[in-house]
């Protein structure tokens, strides 16, 4: 087989860069080694920037987003039972972010992929790029046990993290930094009404709880749990308990209990691939950088990527200018250090850290409340929150 570019990982990273590509008339294959039913069934983020709905739109995807997200122009944040409203739109001149779940994004990339002919194909096995320090790139696969091989000018690693990409990066050129959290996230999906409109972020001295939702009428709920709980050690009851005691009693009568239908533990981490590029292979997405999910930006960088990348090909295949691809790792990395930050930020905010002594609890109730009365410190979080501009 033969393509122009070759992209491992139909994720949203490897889907939206195809749609890029192909509108651009790039020839692309993409090779997914799980099926389409696992990944687009996997549970994951909610929540869209304004710029990852755009490059839907821009992408002729943006017709059930506009129909079904959800427009958020604000969240809350609650302190020991006590909340405060941050309100987006009126701090940053209309932000808003849209809550969307990543299975819908995948969806809709996936049925406009099957529409326009954009080659996918998923359940490969054995999923290996080589000669990528050449000028002939090629990705080796088995599909039903049969070996395939597929041609290309360039190689997008958009495998996530434990992908295979990154590992073809020799480790005398691969750059990383890495922080792990002490702790989890336990997460619920419900069929229950949310307990408020928007999101509520809450900072309570047993630890971190997030109230989101996918719809109307499902939950999504999170509590910061022990790195060594096991989901079964959390019963809904237990779940919804613990819940309410750190949302507090401004929400417990609002909060409707129900049975959760996917329950599930994932640590956090902060991980930068400073080695975006090597060769001819280029990693967007989750193979080059994690977030902790807390500031919510996991997919919005991942679209960001991509989005400078699809640029970047258009005008080597378009004008043989390589700026673009030569530029792309220093664009991609400045966005993603500023996401690195602000979720980094976020996070030690509003968790509880094993070690935190009295001083440490005061120093992050102090800056909740600075948040809470002061609008250059909500305009700062707002920015962020909604997402920076992609030419920031
Ligand atoms: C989610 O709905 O899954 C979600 C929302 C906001 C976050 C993280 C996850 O910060």
């Amino acid at each position: 087989m033969r393509a122009q570019v070759g992209i491992i990982g139909a994720g949203p990273a490897g889907l939206f860069l195809a749609h890029l590509l192909h509108a651009a008339g790039i020839r692309v294959v993409v090779l997914e080694q799980r099926s389409r039913d696992y990944v687009e069934g996997r549970v994951r983020a909610g929540v869209l920037e304004q710029t990852t709905v755009r490059l839907m739109h821009r992408l002729g995807l943006g017709a059930r987003v506009s129909q079904e997200g959800l427009l958020h122009a604000g969240t809350t944040l609650c302190v020991d039972g006590d909340p405060f409203h941050v309100d987006f739109a009126e701090l940053t001149d209309g932000g808003a972010v849209t809550v969307y779940g990543q299975s819908e994004v995948m969806k809709d990339l996936n049925l406009a992929a099957d529409q326009r002919g954009i080659r996918i194909l998923y359940d490969a096995a054995e999923v290996s790029p080589r000669a990528l320090e050449t000028d002939q790139p090629i990705i080796t696969w088995k599909q039903d046990g049969v070996s395939r091989r597929l041609d290309c000018d360039f190689v997008v690693g958009c495998d996530g993290y434990h992908g295979v990409s990154r590992g073809c990066i020799p480790a005398s050129v691969l750059e990383t930094v890495e922080r792990i959290y002490p702790f989890g996230w336990l997460g619920i999906l419900s069929e229950v009404p949310p307990c408020n409109h928007e999101l509520i972020y809450a900072n309570h001295e047993h630890g971190f709880a997030l109230a989101s939702m996918r719809s109307p009428t499902r939950s999504r709920c999170y509590l910061q749990c022990s790195l060594s709980d096991s989901v079964e050690q959390w019963s809904d009851e237990r779940f919804w308990d613990e819940f309410s005691l750190r949302l507090g009693t401004a929400f417990t009568p609002r909060i409707t209990r129900g049975p959760s239908f996917e329950k599930s533990i994932a640590p956090l981490r902060s991980f930068v691939c400073k080695t975006m590029r090597w060769g001819r292979l280029f990693l967007a997405g989750d193979a080059a950088h994690i977030v902790p999910p807390t500031g919510a930006k996991g997919l919005n960088l991942a679209a960001a990527d991509v989005a400078v990348l699809g640029d970047a090909f258009a005008a080597w295949y378009g004008a043989g200018d390589a700026s673009g691809l030569e530029d792309y790792p220093r664009r991609a990395l400045d966005r993603v250090w500023k996401a690195e930050r602000f979720s980094w930020w976020l996070t030690q905010l509003t968790h509880r850290f094993p070690h935190m002594d009295t001083f440490d609890r005061h120093m992050q109730v102090a800056e909740l409340s600075y948040l809470r009365q002061s609008r250059a410190a909500q305009a700062a979080f707002a920015e962020n929150y909604v997402g920076l501009p992609l030419d920031f």
